[in-house]
């Protein structure tokens, strides 16, 4: 089955081909982009189009590969030991009772295949990608505990997503199929509005969307608004009943548009921005 985009999400030509791509040589695909560009999304759009479960393990700076694999569980076995009966003598014995399944044995022993999502994989520390390889390429893994060897029923599809903080591995990356979303132009960037403000004023939107870009495109902005941002900041505005008016500038000059709260998260942009103004007013 081929992936087309969704009606909940807007899919370029080149996403697309790049999902078919991952699933064609039966790769990883891996996502890269700004933040709030629809990375995650994209793995939970594909999964439903496709029919398939979506298993998701979001990684942070403390997550070890091998807790993807499975965990065994000391503490609990410890307490037991000490609580319990002869019942629970005979659970204590066994160690299987204390191997705690992690995403991707669950991703493995599926009966039907799933997509899995391995979000934020830069957030880890460097080993954590390296130390995924043999799994991600052979599909199986070793649990000393029990000495079971676990292989995958099926092969999954799977996404892997970057914000970029990071570079990744090389013997990492050679095994991947590598998609950066470009940040929207602004025509997918209305289409993108249309599908989460489908009966939104064409008017409210233009002013909307060019103020917007204006802002994105000021210079050395530290941290500039993305998709997600755009989103809330609509929602706001419609929320508030904000006029069109309140957008336009009737000069032709920029100026601090409503709610700026929702596009710009920092003091050193806003500043940045109100400096930018000033410099205008001057040179009118
Ligand atoms: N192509 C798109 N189509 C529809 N909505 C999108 C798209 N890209 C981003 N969004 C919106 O932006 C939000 C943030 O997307 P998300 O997948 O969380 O971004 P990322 O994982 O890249 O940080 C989504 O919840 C969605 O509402
Ligand atoms: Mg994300």
């Amino acid at each position: 089955m081929k992936f087309a985009g969704s009606d909940q999400y807007v899919a370029t030509a080149d996403l697309m081909l790049a999902v078919n791509a991952a699933a064609t040589l039966q790769r990883p695909l891996l996502v890269k982009g700004e933040p709030g560009t629809g990375k995650t999304m994209l793995a939970e759009e594909v999964a439903a189009a496709l029919g398939m479960p979506l298993l998701q393990w979001h990684i942070k700076s403390t997550t070890k590969a091998q807790q993807g694999l499975y965990e065994y569980d000391a503490v609990s076995r410890l307490r037991d030991s000490q609580l319990s009966g002869i019942e629970g003598a005979e659970k204590v014995k066994n160690i299987e009772n204390y191997i705690v399944k992690g995403v991707l044995w669950q991703a493995f022993e599926s009966d039907r295949p799933v997509a899995l999502l391995i979000d934020e994989i830069d957030k880890a520390d460097i080993e954590f990608p390296n130390d995924l390889l043999r799994e991600i390429d052979r599909m199986e893994f070793y649990v000393y505990e029990t000495r079971q060897l676990i292989k995958a029923k099926h092969r999954p599809l799977v996404f892997i997503t970057s914000n970029n903080e990071k570079e990744l591995p090389d013997a990492f990356l050679r095994r991947c199929f590598f998609h950066y979303i470009k940040f929207p132009d602004p025509a997918t960037m209305q289409a993108i509005v249309d599908v989460h403000f489908p009966g939104l004023k064409k008017e409210l939107l233009a002013a909307a969307l060019k103020t917007f870009f204006e802002v994105r495109n000021l210079p050395g902005l530290k941290k500039k608004p993305s998709t997600s941002e755009l989103l809330d900041w609509l929602k706001l505005l419609l929320a508030e009943d904000i006029p069109v008016s309140a957008l336009q500038s009737q000069d032709e000059k920029i100026s601090i548009p409503p709610l700026v709260g929702a596009l710009l998260k920092n003091e050193q942009d806003l500043t940045l921005f109100e400096k930018l103004l000033q410099m205008q007013r001057h040179n009118r």
